[in-house]
Parts: structure tokens; C-alpha cells; sequence
């Protein structure tokens, strides 16, 4: 699919008898790395797809001994350690400034549903954490790490900032599912390795089907939050 910002690969199927697009942030066979991703393409695609929720999911390492390895936790906050990367679709000019709210940058109530969900399907899911968002690809020293604990960092990644911001600059709801793969460099007493985030990932993923699944049952299309008005100072385009 053609989007002002290159092309991209939609996926739109069913799931619980819902129309839904999927999109995979790293495309085919994870050959696009974090730094890489073309978030603008992928959030216009799926908005002009019709798309008004996103349940993002997220490999995270854990910074606190709140977050274990193995469990899913649902990021409320992030800190922005990104350094390169188109972070809006508002460049002034025709396309408008938007200073886009960030007060809740994940939708709760998209978040509420999701535990909801899991509820239903007995699966343990923790609501809120400070996700901080590296810009990879390598990932952090230990004085990184200790840093960013110092800040109030609960979980590392590299891919929920900008997309996060760019849905809600298109007035999407956002929640993401962070999926504890390690412990966070100097917290693990070995080096990671991209092969462990993928190995826990792939332990993780049938529990989070299950719990998508379950959270599409419960979503319904209207938008009882304020994530439709995020655009709403600078316009919608
Ligand atoms: N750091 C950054 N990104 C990650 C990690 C990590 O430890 N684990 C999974 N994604």
C-alpha cells in the first residue's frame, strides 16, 4: 500500500469476527531494525485502513524486579531516548504544528479493556509501567541502565516512541503489550543476545494471541477516551 511516506505491507483479515489490519512493524521476517522502521508509513497506512485502535505488542526488558521475565505488562508512561526518527506527521507548512498531548500517551481505557481481557482468559497481565525508549540498535550499557532506573524507567525498548505519538497525532487509541523477554544489560548476569529476546518471545507468543483474541471480543469500535480529539487543535489531514 502507497502512504505519503513509502510504501508498506497491511495484512487485513478477521480475528473475533472483527475486521482488523495487522502490521508488522519489522516487516517480513524481521528484516527492518527498530531504528529502521518506517513508523509514519506504517500508522497512515493503518488509519486510512479505517483502523481507530491499535494494540501495539513490545519486547521489553525488565529495569525493576516488579517485571519478571515471561510477564506481559501494559506501559502507561515512556521516557524518549530515541535520537533519530521522524517523530510527527505535523512538519508545518500545508501540513500544520501540532503540539500533541502526551498526558496519557496509552489510552486507558483501551488498556482496561485489554485487562478485562485477561482476566477472561486467566492470564496475569500488569497495568502501568514507565517504558523508556532507546534508540538501538545495540542495546544499553549498565550505566544506561542505572540512568534510566534513575529516572523512573520500569521497562526498555526500541520501537513504542514515535508510534505511539503518531497514533495519537491521527487520533487512534494506543495501548502496546510488553512482553518481559530479559533483565536489562547489568541487571542480567550475562550478555544479551538478540536470540534470547527472540527465544522469550516466541515462549510468549501463543499467551498473547490468546489475550489479542480475547481483547478484540471485548473492544468495541467507539472511542470513549480522548485519543479522537489528539489532532484536534491542529486539524485532522
Ligand atoms: N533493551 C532494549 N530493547 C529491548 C530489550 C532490551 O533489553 N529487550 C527487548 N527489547
Amino acid at each position: 500500500m502507497e502512504t505519503p511516506y513509502g510504501l508498506v505491507e497491511p495484512i487485513v483479515g478477521k480475528l473475533a469476527n472483527r475486521e482488523i489490519v495487522f502490521m508488522n512493524r519489522h516487516g517480513r521476517n524481521h528484516a527492518t531494525p527498530p531504528h529502521l522502521v518506517n513508523y509514519r508509513a506504517n500508522i497512515w497506512a493503518i488509519r486510512d485502513l479505517g483502523v481507530r485502535k491499535v494494540l501495539a505488542t513490545a519486547a521489553v526488558g525488565s529495569l525493576s524486579s516488579t517485571f519478571q521475565l515471561g510477564e506481559l505488562v501494559l506501559p502507561d508512561q515512556f521516557l524518549d531516548f530515541t535520537k533519530n526518527r521522524p517523530q510527527t506527521f505535523y512538519e508545518g507548512g500545508q501540513k500544520g504544528v501540532l503540539h500533541v498531548d502526551m498526558t496519557e500517551p496509552y489510552c486507558a481505557a483501551a488498556r482496561q479493556v485489554i485487562m478485562e481481557a485477561s482476566a477472561h482468559v486467566g492470564l496475569q497481565v500488569k497495568n502501568g509501567a514507565c517504558y523508556v525508549c532507546t534508540e538501538g540498535p545495540r542495546f544499553e550499557t549498565p550505566a544506561e541502565i542505572r540512568m534510566f532506573q534513575r529516572l523512573g524507567a520500569d521497562l526498555v525498548g526500541m520501537t513504542s516512541v514515535p508510534e505511539v505519538v503518531l497514533a495519537r497525532e491521527l487520533g487512534m487509541c494506543y495501548a502496546s503489550i510488553g512482553m518481559v523477554t530479559n533483565e536489562a544489560a547489568g541487571i542480567a548476569k550475562h550478555p544479551l543476545t538478540h536470540a534470547e529476546v527472540m527465544e522469550s518471545m516466541k515462549e510468549l507468543g501463543l499467551k498473547v494471541a490468546e489475550l489479542i483474541q480475547a481483547t478484540f471480543e471485548l473492544w468495541t469500535p467507539d472511542q470513549n477516551c480522548l485519543c479522537a480529539s489528539g489532532n484536534g487543535e491542529a486539524g485532522k489531514f
